[in-house]
């Protein structure tokens, strides 16, 4: 298995993936299937480029050795002059096929190797459903911690889902009091 930045030519690659998940796990996104399916053409392009390539974040793929992208993890940078200093980890996703050989660990450890070298970068939060035990120990193993937990934060076909809220604190350790 390989894994690399997504780039422009991936594109449609990343939306086949992506409406999968969205299909397969909806309650485990904040975005819906019915809305981002909807996006086609230019108006996905243009939704690729502000959400999952550089500069407005990078989405690390894997990809099996036939190329076919089978997992995805992406981090979104902050635009605000206030807020620069945290990215988002989202959009976690391996294809059923290729779960429990480790990927989801490799691509997170990705994205924080990536984040470490990005100046200014302090610290990655992320956002997973409370019922969500796999991916919750998938985050806390990476080094993530609970700061709190967002009531009905996600509601999927009417029914209201808890968020946990975590963080990653990317300083060194002899300055994380300031
Ligand atoms: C959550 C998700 C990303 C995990 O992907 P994955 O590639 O299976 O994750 P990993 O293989 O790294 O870890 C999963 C488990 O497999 C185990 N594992 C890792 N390598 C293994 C191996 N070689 N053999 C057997 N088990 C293995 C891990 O220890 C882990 O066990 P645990 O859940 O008991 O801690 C995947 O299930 C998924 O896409 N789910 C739907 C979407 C989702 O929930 N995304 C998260 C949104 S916040």
């Amino acid at each position: 298995m390989m894994l690399r930045k997504l780039g422009e030519a991936d594109a449609f690659a990343y939306r086949d993936v992506r409406l999968f998940a969205l299909r397969e796990s909806p309650t485990a996104f904040g975005a819906s299937y019915e809305q981002e399916s909807a996006m086609m053409g230019d108006a996905f392009i243009a939704h690729y480029r502000a959400r999952v390539v550089e500069p407005a974040g990078f989405v690390i793929g894997a990809f099996e050795v036939d190329g076919s992208l089978v997992g995805t993890a992406g981090l979104f940078f902050n635009a605000g002059l206030k807020s620069q200093h945290k990215a988002l980890l989202w959009g976690i996703f391996v294809r059923p096929s290729a779960r429990h050989q480790g990927l989801a660990s490799r691509l997170v450890a990705a994205v924080i190797l990536a984040a470490r070298a990005i100046p200014g970068l302090e610290q990655i939060n992320l956002s997973v459903v409370s019922t969500n035990e796999n991916a919750i120990r998938l985050y806390l193993a990476a080094g993530f911690k609970c700061y709190g937990c967002e009531p009905r934060a996600l509601r999927v076909d009417g029914i209201a889902h808890d968020e946990n809220l975590m963080s990653l604190d990317l300083r060194p350790t002899q300055v994380r009091n300031f």
